[in-house]
Parts: C-alpha cells; sequence; structure tokens
C-alpha cells in the first residue's frame, strides 16, 4: 500500500471531479510486463479477468501484453471481443438459453458450472461447435480444497456453488468437454496454488489426458512484491509437459495491483455521539468490498482513531477531497462497470469521455445512461486525464503534481 500512497502522493485531486477513479497507466504497464514475463517462461496463457477490471480504454494496452479476457456472463464476454481482441473465454454459475446464445457465437471457450446445464444445451453446443469447430466447451470443477480465508471468497467452503464436485460428475455430460477449469483462491500467492493442482490433479487426473486445455482461474496475486513467480513458471511448465495441455490462468487482480485510487469529497460534518464526514460516496455503491470481505480502506493522509486531532467515521476534512487507494482490483473494478473511466493518456489535459460511458453501459448492462443502475447517481462525466507517453517518468510526475 505503501507504494501505491507514494505514486499518488503528489497528485492534485481538485483536477479531476468527484467521486472518481484514477489509474497510473505506467503502474498498470508495469504489472503487463510482469504478467507478459510469466506467459512467455512458462508457455502458459493468460486472461484478464473483466470482472475485477474493465476499463475498456485500456484495453489497447492491455491486449498488447495478455492472451485475452475472460468474461462472467454476455456483455463482459462482448466487451472482451469487441474491445481487447484475443482470446474470449466465458463461464456463468448458469446460463440463460438467450445469453448462451450469444455467448457461443462470440466466444473462444465457453465454461460450464454444472453436468445438468452442459446436458440441458447439448443441441445449442452441437450446433454451435458445427457452425465454428474452433469453439471449446470446458466444465469448471470443484476440487473441495479450501485455501480461502473468508468463506464468502472460498469457492470451496461447503455447499459451495461454483464448480461441480467429485461424486456430481457425469461420464455422460462429457462429449463435448475439452477443457477443466477451477478457480479457488483469492489475492493468494504460490503455495495455496500448488496445494490445489496436487488435490486437483488426486481427484480429477483420470480426466486430464482426455482434455487440451485446463484453466488455473484468477486468484493468484503474481504482481505482488514477494510473490514466488519462478517457482510459478517452474509449476506450470512441468503441469503442461506432464499432461500435454494448454494451461490458463485468469487473473484478475493482479492485472490492477497497485495502480489506482478511488477520489472522493467530504460534503458535510456531522455529530451524533461521534463526528461523522459525509462522503460523495458510499461503502454500499461504489467499494462493497469493504462491507463484504469486510476490510478498512487506507485514506491517503488519515490514520487510526485518535491519531491525529479529529476523528471522523470516514476521516478527512471539510470541503476536502479524499483519496483512497484501490488496492483490490476486485474492488477497483466494480466499481468502474458503467462509469467515471480515468486514465492517463496521450496529452496532459482532461477531457470529456462522455461517448465511452454510454457504450460501457450498453455492453455491460444492455442499457443506455437513461436506465442507468442507481448506484451510478452521482458520478461525474468521467474524465480522461490524458499525458505524453514519450516522457514517461518526467511525464508522470508533472501529471501526478498536477
Ligand atoms: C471464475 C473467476 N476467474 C477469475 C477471477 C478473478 O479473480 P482475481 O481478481 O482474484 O484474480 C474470478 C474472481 O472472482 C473468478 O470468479
Amino acid at each position: 500500500m505503501a507504494g501505491l500512497l507514494e505514486r499518488f502522493r503528489r497528485f492534485d485531486t481538485s483536477r479531476v471531479p468527484s467521486p472518481c477513479f484514477v489509474v497510473d497507466e505506467a503502474a498498470l504497464e508495469q504489472n503487463l510486463r510482469l504478467l507478459a514475463g510469466v506467459q512467455q517462461s512458462s508457455g502458459a496463457k493468460i486472461l484478464l479477468a473483466l470482472k475485477a477490471f474493465s476499463m475498456f480504454s485500456l484495453a489497447p494496452l492491455v491486449s498488447r501484453y495478455l492472451s485475452g479476457t475472460c468474461a462472467s456472463g454476455l456483455h463482459e464476454a462482448r466487451l472482451g471481443r469487441e474491445e481487447f481482441g484475443g482470446e474470449v473465454h466465458t463461464f456463468s454459475a448458469a446460463f440463460t438459453r438467450d445469453d448462451l446464445l450469444q455467448i457461443l457465437a462470440i466466444s473462444d471457450h465457453v465454461v460450464f458450472n454444472s453436468c445438468d446445464q452442459l446436458d440441458r444445451f447439448e443441441p445449442e453446443i452441437r450446433a454451435a461447435r458445427a457452425a465454428r469447430p474452433g469453439l471449446e466447451i470446458g466444465l469448471r470443477l470443484n476440487p473441495e480444497h479450501s485455501e480461502g480465508a473468508v468463506p464468502l471468497y472460498d469457492p470451496c467452503a461447503p455447499c459451495s456453488r461454483l464448480g461441480v464436485v467429485h461424486s456430481a460428475l457425469r461420464e455422460s455430460s462429457l462429449e463435448h468437454v475439452s477443457g477443466l477449469h477451477f478457480h479457488t483462491l483469492c489475492e493468494q500467492d504460490f503455495p495455496p496454488l500448488e496445494r490445489t493442482v496436487r488435490a486437483f490433479e488426486e481427484r480429477f487426473g483420470d480426466l486430464i489426458p482426455r482434455m487440451k486445455w485446463i484453466n488455473f482461474g484468477g486468484g493468484h496475486h503474481i504482481t505482488r512484491p514477494g510473490y514466488q513467480v519462478d517457482a510459478l513458471i517452474t509449476l506450470l511448465r512441468e503441469f503442461q509437459s506432464r499432461w500435454g495441455v494448454q494451461v490458463y490462468l485468469e487473473p484478475g487482480e493482479a492485472v490492477a495491483y497497485h495502480c489506482g485510487v478511488m477520489v472522493a469529497e467530504v460534503l458535510d460534518l456531522t455529530h451524533n455521539g461521534m463526528s461523522q464526514a459525509i462522503l460523495d460516496t458510499s461503502a454500499t455503491c461504489h467499494m462493497p468490498d469493504v462491507i463484504e470481505m469486510p476490510y478498512r480502506p487506507v485514506i491517503s493522509g488519515a490514520g487510526d482513531p485518535g491519531q491525529y486531532a479529529y476523528t471522523y467515521r470516514l476521516g478527512g476534512r471539510h470541503h476536502r477531497r479524499l483519496v483512497i487507494p484501490r488496492d483490490a482490483a476486485c474492488g477497483l473494478t466494480h466499481r468502474f462497470r458503467g462509469h467515471g473511466l480515468l486514465h492517463d493518456g496521450e496529452d496532459h489535459h482532461l477531457q470529456r469521455y462522455q461517448p465511452a460511458v454510454h457504450r460501457d453501459l450498453e455492453l455491460r448492462y444492455g442499457c443506455t445512461a437513461r436506465g442507468a443502475p442507481f448506484w451510478l447517481r452521482g458520478f461525474q462525466e468521467p474524465v480522461v486525464l490524458k499525458r505524453k507517453r514519450a516522457r514517461c517518468k518526467t511525464q508522470r510526475a508533472l501529471s501526478l503534481n498536477g
């Protein structure tokens, strides 16, 4: 977090509307370079999980480094296909027939979450594969090996609805299946992945020789300092050569790790038993992971309760803008859906980027701004913070200094 705060220390928040999210393009590129290095050294392919980071204004940069995107439904699949390019992999806990028909037409891999859905949609799958022989069908499996500390974020927690457990697997449903998927990690480093892969091989090893690819899902904190990148590369290489399959990773958070902040404004100060600062944002609408995980967001320049002269429930001071590091890309990204697309671009000016909002909403929700979800209220027109890329370091300093 210190690195992220330092990066934005001299960022002049008055240059952007509030609330908004700001992403440091140079930091994103640094993460992408590392991930591209893993791809190159291991032979595995890395996809961006759009559910975690979906700023399509940065799609050209992302697609320069990664192999494609993974989607959790139709609108993300369209975003991947239309804006990012590369491979599009779509997994959903369950598909409706209408969505599935469109997803089958634009995805490279479609991953199902149950044998029942594979059976029910067999005619649609058969027809789609006849029309597009390259289309790959996968099945998400649940290795029943928990590594997560927070049950809500643990897809292997008891009674999880995600992935087929061994006892529910039906051989007869696998006719079209050429790949297997598991996603069991959340913000984890290498040892949990290594143990998960072992558990997966123990439970489902008999299926792997029939497959062309295995998708290890997301939750790998590859770009966090200290992540055991070399061990990951070795595991990926060995797994692929042992089983003769293509491995995919689909991290989200690792792509945008330590790349951005959320800017919010204190609108009022009230008192009822304690001092409160009323912001133009809320955890429910703009940072739901704060409630779900839960965690206490860091605010630039603020400390713990009682540490400084003033203690407010949310920190900050009247008419002061707050900078809240969005360390977790999932936090960053859920908020990006449909609003406030901000990034460092080409020149040095703030530019209105209104058409992007409409397009983003259309892609994500199948609606335009008129029918925007409630949590868009209060967000201003998105802005692209532009800067010259040629002299990256100096220009970034200038840009962040305002
Ligand atoms: C199926 C799947 N793949 C990938 C991801 C991305 O995970 P992360 O952003 O933690 O890397 C998620 C996150 O929930 C997911 O559910």
